[in-house]
């Protein structure tokens, strides 16, 4: 395994939050809720509220502008979330899609063994040796009793189609988008016209029923996966995957990642999924530890073969400039959307003295923001301020998520829209009836400038364009 270079021990970072910081946050600000939880919740599903889908859309909506709007060799796809069960018999998910998993004789608490204590460095290959757990003296972490050999366990989940509940009825929940892509590489293909090294990426739900999921959105049973899969002639599919690679880091550091934070992991051998031939991981450091927010893969060409062969269907790449025939390799590049989300709130979480009081604040990237604007008065009794809010924030509305609150006094109106990220507050005062101007304040240097009300919606474009400038480097 390489770690890479990427840890600048001269970098700042800011202080990171603990877990049960951001949970509380999320539910009281609305970013997150457990999922049903009138009944009690249920385990490794989560909701997201007002402001955190607005959060998620627009990491998904990030992720889709760099990865096709800005690109002329990608295009989109949403394919559905149930496929043929074939799908995942080529796949390999049906026969190889599994985690090992231990059983506690005594309290029947199943556990997976790569995260029981101690055994967190086991090799793969250590994983699946059905003596380790006896060799290293394992027990069960809850109540010490004897712990099973490992077993595989196939993390798909399975529902039946259509009224009859039989075998023949099977159908899975995908656990990964990249097949939908697999499949539909020639209609993709040639109904965009696209000659290799070409690209499909989708975003859209994923199932799997881990074994220990946790730690909030980190590990889910329902989650949504951002994957690209660049089609490419063979030999050109290493140098693609060492292009990607650095790109897709990049992406978090532009969308303001602290970059000490992040690191690329590059799987042993014995590690690798049973479809890549080689994978790298750009890991984020959570406060439970370094782990996989992305993984970048080259997958040879063995997903088109698999396909190939079993629906019978040729899948061959035909390149009119050097006349050739052949299956195309994969280079994917395979995110989480809530993963992502979750970082960004994470890494941007704030906290400082200000005036004797601790202001929180979330330096969410104005693209990533879940409002972008508030418009506050400095005082509500004034019909005429409060007209003038609503006449600002309706006209800013037209193009950016913006809101209006009167709920408190101004200072706490500003912490407000600090903790949930919201990077600019236009204010309006007595002045403003007189004069035509308001103040538009900054959330990360809460610095204030007085704009006339006509230039104010131009004021906040600019300075969201200067953010996204910075993102292009230039
Ligand atoms: N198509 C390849 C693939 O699915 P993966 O590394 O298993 O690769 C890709 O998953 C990304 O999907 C991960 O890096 C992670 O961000 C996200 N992901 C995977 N399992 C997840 C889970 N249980 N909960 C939340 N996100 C998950």
């Amino acid at each position: 395994m390489t770690t890479s270079p990427e840890l600048d021990p001269n970098a700042v970072a800011p202080s990171m939050a603990n877990l049960e910081t951001i949970v509380s946050l999320s539910k009281r600000r609305g970013f997150v809720f457990p999922s049903s939880e009138i009944y009690g919740g249920i385990n490794a599903v989560w909701d997201y509220g007002p402001l955190g889908v607005e959060l998620k859309n627009n990491v998904k909506r990030a992720w889709w502008k760099s990865m096709i709007q800005e690109r002329d060799d990608v295009v989109g796809l949403d394919a559905g979330i149930l496929m043929h069960p074939n799908v995942w018999v080529a796949s390999g998910h049906v026969g190889s899609f599994s985690d090992p998993l231990v059983e506690c004789g005594s309290c029947r608490r199943r556990f997976r063994l790569d995260e029981l204590p101690g055994a967190e460095d086991l090799s793969a290959t250590e994983l699946r040796d059905d003596t380790i757990v006896a060799r290293m003296g394992l027990r069960c972490p809850v109540d010490q009793g004897p712990l099973s050999a490992p077993r595989r366990f196939n993390l798909m989940f399975k529902t039946y189609m259509g009224p009859v509940e039989e075998e023949a009825n099977i159908v899975y929940l995908r656990p990964e988008t990249a097949q939908g892509s697999y499949v539909n590489f020639k209609n993709a293909q040639q109904s965009s016209r696209k000659k290799l090294p070409f690209g499909i990426a989708q975003i859209g739900k994923s199932f799997r029923n881990e074994i220990s999921p946790g730690n909030f959105v980190f590990r889910m049973r329902e989650f949504e996966q951002m994957e690209m899969q660049y089609f490419v002639r063979p030999e050109e599919a290493a140098d693609q995957f060492e292009t990607w690679l650095p790109r897709r880091l990049a992406w978090y550091k532009a969308y303001g990642v602290t970059p000490s934070r992040l690191r690329l992991r590059e799987h042993a051998p014995d590690e690798l999924a049973h479809y890549a031939k080689k994978a790298v991981d750009v890991e984020y450091r959570f406060p439970f530890g370094w782990k996989e927010l992305e993984g970048v893969h080259n997958r040879g060409n063995f997903d088109l073969s698999r396909h190939s062969e079993m629906s019978g269907e040729n899948l061959e790449y035909f390149d009119p400039a050097t006349n050739e025939k052949f299956i195309p390799f994969i280079v994917e590049a395979a995110a989480g959307a809530d993963r992502a989300a979750f970082t960004f709130l994470i890494d941007s979480y704030r906290e400082e003295e200000v005036r004797g009081e601790t202001r929180v604040s979330l330096a969410l990237h104005p693209d990533l923001a879940p409002y972008k604007v508030a418009v506050l008065p400095l005082l509500k009794k004034r019909p005429e301020i409060v007209q003038l809010c609503h006449a600002i924030k309706d006209d800013l509305k037209r193009d950016m998520m913006a809101v209006y609150d009167d709920t408190a006094a101004i200072g706490k109106l500003y912490r407000r829209q600090d903790e949930i990220g919201t990077p600019f507050c236009v204010t309006v005062d007595v002045d403003s009836l007189e004069d035509g101007a308001v103040t538009l304040r900054d959330r990360d240097t809460m610095t204030q400038e007085r704009i006339p009300v006509e230039g104010i919606k131009r004021a906040i474009q600019d300075r969201m364009e200067a953010a996204r400038r910075a993102i292009a480097g230039g």
